[in-house]
């Protein structure tokens, strides 16, 4: 049966710790060797689109990368038409989308795995390059506690998912109308993982390993930016907020970041910062995902 990755839960924990395994692999099998991944981008990428088109290539493949205006995405053809098609080419197919239902239909039809690229609800193949980093500076991850705090946004469902599966303690701090919905809390508690909910950001990092954030507005919520400012401000991760971290605490942020609103310089620019290394593993991650989904 051709396996889909459209969030975490996607994958079994055992699954899940053999993506990340193979992310490591310092010889990937040439799984893509004279194919193809069609990678589809409804919004802008700057990792994304990098990360996965050189894992295409470390895997002996050809990425083609197509922008939503060259094809009509559901405008000038039906996304599941769309599925069918580029699946005659490739062997694969990425997509970032606004709507996770438009990943949703092409996935029910597509016979070539179907790679989730970030959607309004999930950015699973980031936790997956989370997850990689972490492991890489702790080694290991339980015991380990992950504190996300800002938005409760589709990259806090996918890397709460992620750290809990693979047996990390998970905080949620968020300002109280911005905590994951719960549709999105029925979805993680669902998987096993229970993480400790709060609107208090001093509670959520109080003595963790990691400390996430992500922007306090996502692509498509831009309008939104000036009304949600306030209520997040106390979530702003700056020295004192790490100050309440374990001593040895790492900062994580997907990126881009905006720097000064969910981050101040000192603490990305700092020490205790992991960002750029988090931001090359989405290649490592990337291309162990897929060599992994070929070889289902
Ligand atoms: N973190 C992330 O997905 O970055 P891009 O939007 O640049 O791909
Ligand atoms: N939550 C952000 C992540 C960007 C990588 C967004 O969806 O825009």
């Amino acid at each position: 049966m051709t396996r889909h990755f459209l969030d975490i839960d996607d994958l079994t924990t055992d699954e899940l710790l053999a993506v990340i395994d193979r992310s490591e692999d310092s010889s990937p099998p040439r799984v893509l060797e004279g194919k193809g991944m069609a990678l589809i981008f409804e919004k802008p990428s700057a990792r994304t689109r990098n990360s996965m088109e050189m894992a295409v290539v470390q895997l002996g493949g050809h990425p083609v990368t197509v922008r939503p205006d060259e094809i009509g995405m559901g405008t000038r053809e039906k996304v599941e038409d769309l599925a069918r098609m580029f699946a005659g080419y490739h062997a694969a197919i990425g997509a970032r989308v606004f709507d996770h239902d438009k990943l949703e239909r092409m996935a029910a039809v597509s016979p070539v795995p179907l790679v989730n690229m970030l959607s309004d609800v999930a950015h699973p193949l980031q936790a997956l390059a989370d997850l990689l980093t972490v492991r890489q500076v702790f080694g290991e991850f339980a015991g380990r506690t992950l504190a996300y705090v800002g938005d409760g946004n589709n990259v806090c469902r996918s890397l709460s998912l992620a750290a809990g599966m693979a047996g990390m303690d998970v905080r949620i701090g968020c300002p109280e109308h911005y905590l994951p919905s719960t549709g999105d809390q029925a979805t993680i508690w669902s998987s096993g993982v229970k993480p400790v909910l709060t609107t208090d950001p001093l509670e959520a990092v109080q003595g963790a390993d990691v400390v996430y954030t992500d922007a306090w507005f996502s692509m498509g919520q831009e309008e939104e930016a000036a009304e949600r400012r306030p209520y997040f401000h106390p979530f702003q991760v700056n020295t004192e907020l790490m100050a309440g971290a374990a001593p040895d605490a790492i900062f994580l942020h997907c990126l881009p970041a905006h720097r000064n609103e969910e981050v101040t310089d000192d603490v990305i620019d700092g020490p205790q910062s992991r960002v750029w290394q988090q931001a090359e593993n989405r290649m490592h991650a990337a291309r162990g995902l897929i060599s992994w989904l070929l070889e289902q």
